[in-house]
């Protein structure tokens, strides 16, 4: 049987908890406060949904688009908003996003996208590719936000390479990752048209939360 995040589907948060208790959930949703206006929100490699389904709960106008290429991390999600009762303002894509967007999430605007742990998966290539096709989709004071693991430049630096490696390692043997680096990606969204507004480390720096937004507004 293929690897793929199907397999962690169910155990995936309860190891993240097990690993970092509540960090990434806060690293999440450091921004929600800021966000919740949001009328329609793409978000990429979504996962089990936990972002999805606590801004579903507290935007009650808020729709969101959801792209994931795991089936059973999409099936988590909708059970997770079904239960809440939120599943009627989410849109669930299954689709590879190393082959760029899917065309039905091409069809509308957008007021945030998010990318929660997600752009570690890509290569720099597959950002870039995804951070052009996503800017025209933009609406005019649209976000980007975006969870990471972050490499600081004090003490750390060495205990958080060896995290992120051994991560990695287990990523891959788990699912079959690729992906064994962080991407560059602030300097691929740099390059692509995007600057970061806002950035707050958590986790004595091991945890990046970020804004960004279109340096310039782009039509279509
Ligand atoms: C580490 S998990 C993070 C999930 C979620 N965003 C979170 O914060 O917990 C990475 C997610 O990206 C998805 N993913 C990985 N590679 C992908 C790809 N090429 N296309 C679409 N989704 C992908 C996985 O299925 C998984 O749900």
């Amino acid at each position: 049987m293929k690897r793929s995040f199907d397999l962690l589907a169910r155990p995936y948060r309860w190891m993240e908890y097990g690993a970092f208790g509540r960090s990434l959930q806060r690293c999440r949703t450091h921004f929600l406060q800021d966000v919740r206006g949001a009328r329609t929100v793409l978000v990429l490699g979504d996962g089990d949904g936990r972002f999805t389904a606590r801004l579903l709960a507290d935007a009650p106008h808020t729709c969101v688009v959801a792209v994931d290429s795991s089936a059973g991390m999409l099936a988590a999600l909708r059970t997770r908003c079904a239960s809440q009762g939120t599943c009627d303002r989410v849109i669930t894509y299954q689709a590879d996003l190393q082959h760029g967007l899917p065309p039905r999430a091409c069809g509308q605007q957008y007021d945030l996208v998010a990318t929660h742990f997600f752009l570690d998966c890509m290569s720099e290539v597959e950002i870039a590719r995804l951070a052009v096709e996503v800017l025209p989709l933009l609406r005019p004071g649209a976000s980007w936000i975006v969870s990471e693991f972050y490499v600081p430049s004090t003490w750390l630096q060495l205990p958080a390479r060896l995290l992120i490696r051994s991560l990695y390692l287990a990523f891959r043997l788990l699912t079959g990752l690729r992906a064994q680096r962080l991407p560059e990606y602030a300097r691929v969204f740099t390059e692509s048209g995007y600057a970061m507004q806002q950035r707050d480390l958590r986790l004595a720096g091991l945890l990046t939360a970020e804004v960004w937004t279109a340096a310039r507004h782009c039509t279509r």
